[in-house]
């Protein structure tokens, strides 16, 4: 079988929806169910998606998408080939799954990120593994020379528990992704686990206003809380941008990882894009009113009308840690979005397995494990890509 990669573009504005436009749209959703077991942060329809495509992507992490067109049986015989056959113009029936390749122009490390998705019916004949030398070429002759893999974890699979270099967690060696990587001369970084607060349950929802509560009696007279939409202003920009710099250097990442900062004026834009893709956030910054400084700070994304809400990030200043403000940072804001976000049902983080006093918080406020994704890296060593640097 031979595969041919063909470049999805940025399509024109009011671009018609193609056959594969509407192929690709599906396979998006076979990879949110693998990754998530839901479909809501992908957009509603396809002529949403479509139209959330003509901006392109983020130009502080540029992202190329092919998808995998396949002809022929058997196994893959050889390296894909890139096609220059027009994206609108294929046979959605011979595509068989989709590759992303991307980094950060300012990565100080040289990461690049490889995310590859088969098609079930398609799996286990080497597309994969063609995926992953395409992209590794890629990398190499872009000067990236670490990749950086994430995967959709199964807790129920089978096999050894293999252990990650940093923190704590597992994931089976039968596991899908894990396998994958494996085979692929990856090394597994560290484990994550989803999970989710169910805000539709009266229960919760008595205990999430009672920690609220708590924590402005106790804490209320030091701090003043603010919440942002994503059009705040210049002033809450640069009180955002700061606390989620300080975010980035603190929390658990594999130790090759990029920890990217983001000016005001880039946070910005990142904020105008995503509105322009209907998709809106809130940002919770606790300010200690003596000094106006900020010591903890959240932040949610959601579709705008979606059931559910991603936590992005919280951090409480390192000077400020063990007084209750992760509790109550995270409280107000599930109220808030109780009292003023009626739409969103659930909201959904992920934590590095070892992180456990964010574990502690998050079952304190209701929280409950939904599902694993493992983060993988593998290194060239100037002849061959292997698991170590
Ligand atoms: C992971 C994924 C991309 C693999 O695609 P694929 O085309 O099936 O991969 P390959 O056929 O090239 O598999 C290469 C090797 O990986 C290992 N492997 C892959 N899937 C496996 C599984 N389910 N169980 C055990 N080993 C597996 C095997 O060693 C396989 O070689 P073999 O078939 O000769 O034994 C595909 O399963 C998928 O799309 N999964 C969901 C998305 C995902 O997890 N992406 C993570 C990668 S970024």
């Amino acid at each position: 079988m031979e595969i041919r990669a063909v470049k999805v573009p940025v399509p024109s504005a009011n671009a018609p929806v193609t056959a594969g436009w509407q192929r690709l749209y599906e396979l998006y959703a076979a990879d949110h169910m693998a990754w998530y077991n839901h479909t809501d942060y992908l957009s509603h329809s396809v002529e949403r998606f479509l139209a959330n495509q003509v901006q392109g992507g983020d130009p502080e992490r540029p992202e190329e998408t092919y998808v995998l067109l396949a002809r022929g049986e058997g196994r893959v015989s050889g390296p894909i080939t890139v096609s220059d056959e027009p994206f609108d113009d294929v046979d959605p029936t011979a595509i068989v799954g989709f590759l992303r390749y991307s980094y950060y122009v300012e990565s100080a490390e040289g990461v690049a990120f490889p995310a590859i998705f088969v098609d079930a019916d398609w799996r286990r004949r080497g597309i994969g593994t063609a995926a992953m030398e395409f992209i590794r070429s890629r990398a190499l002759a872009d000067s990236r020379r670490i990749l950086e893999a994430w995967a959709p974890g199964d807790p129920d699979a089978a096999g050894e528990p293999i252990t990650p270099k940093q923190g704590a967690g597992s994931v089976a060696s039968g596991d899908t992704g894990a396998a994958f990587l494996t085979a692929l001369d990856y090394r597994l970084e560290l484990v994550e686990n989803s999970s989710s607060l169910d805000l539709t349950n009266a229960e919760k929802v008595r205990k999430l206003r009672e920690l609220e509560r708590l924590g402005r009696e106790r804490l209320g007279g030091d701090v003043e809380v603010r919440v942002h939409s994503y059009t705040l202003d210049d002033e809450a920009l640069s009180a955002l941008a700061e606390a989620r710099n300080a975010f980035e250097q603190d929390y658990p990442q594999g130790e090759n990882a990029d920890r990217i900062q983001r000016t005001p004026e880039q946070l910005r834009s990142e904020f105008d894009r995503a509105l322009d893709r209907l998709t809106d956030g809130i940002s919770v910054l606790i300010h200690e009113k003596a000094s106006g400084v900020v010591v903890a700070g959240t932040g949610l994304e959601y579709k705008v009308g979606g059931r559910r809400a991603y936590q992005e990030w919280t951090w409480v200043s390192p000077d400020h840690r063990g007084a209750g403000l992760a509790t109550y940072v995270k409280a107000v804001t599930y109220v808030h979005a109780i009292d003023h976000l009626p739409n969103i049902e659930v909201v959904e983080t992920e934590n590095a397995e070892e992180n456990e006093a964010m574990w502690a918080v998050n079952e304190k406020l209701g929280f409950e494990r939904s599902s694993l994704m493992t983060n993988w890296f593998s290194f060239y060593d100037g002849d061959a890509w292997r698991p170590h640097p």
